[in-house]
């Protein structure tokens, strides 16, 4: 009996920390992703590309945007501007690995539930 209520006291303090974690991570979540800390770098287009797909129902779309897609590039990159086209009900974009002042940058793009995804996507570099 003790036990029992153990694990329901258990089992309700994981749900409540997973909901705050949660919300903890929507907060910092954002549809675009614009890093250009000095736009008079932002000299030679490395890589620029158009997505868009549509929604699958009850389903979070994920997809991964490597730059430069092939290939090595070995001038740092100097500005990053991933645009969401889609309003408020567009997805979540951040940055996975590298980025600006990194020669590669690995975008992360999220939709929210039964919604689509719609970016533009441009890399700089010097
Ligand atoms: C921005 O970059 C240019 C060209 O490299 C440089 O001349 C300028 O000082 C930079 N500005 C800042 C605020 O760092």
């Amino acid at each position: 009996m003790v036990q029992k209520l153990v694990f329901i006291v258990a089992l309700v303090a994981f749900c409540i920390v997973s909901i705050v974690n949660g919300k903890a991570v929507n907060v910092l979540k954002e549809h675009n992703v614009v890093q250009c800390p000095n736009a008079t770098q932002a000299v030679n287009l490395l890589c620029t590309k158009d997505l868009s797909e549509s929604g699958k129902i009850f389903q979070h779309i994920k997809e991964y945007i490597d730059c430069p897609a092939t290939g090595v590039n070995t001038k740092p990159i100097t500005c990053i501007q991933v645009i969401n086209q889609m309003g408020d009900d567009g997805g979540d974009a951040s940055i996975v690995t590298g980025g600006v002042g990194y020669t590669s940058v690995e975008i992360e793009l999220i939709s929210q539930t039964s919604k689509g995804l719609d970016y533009h996507i441009d890399v700089y570099t010097e």
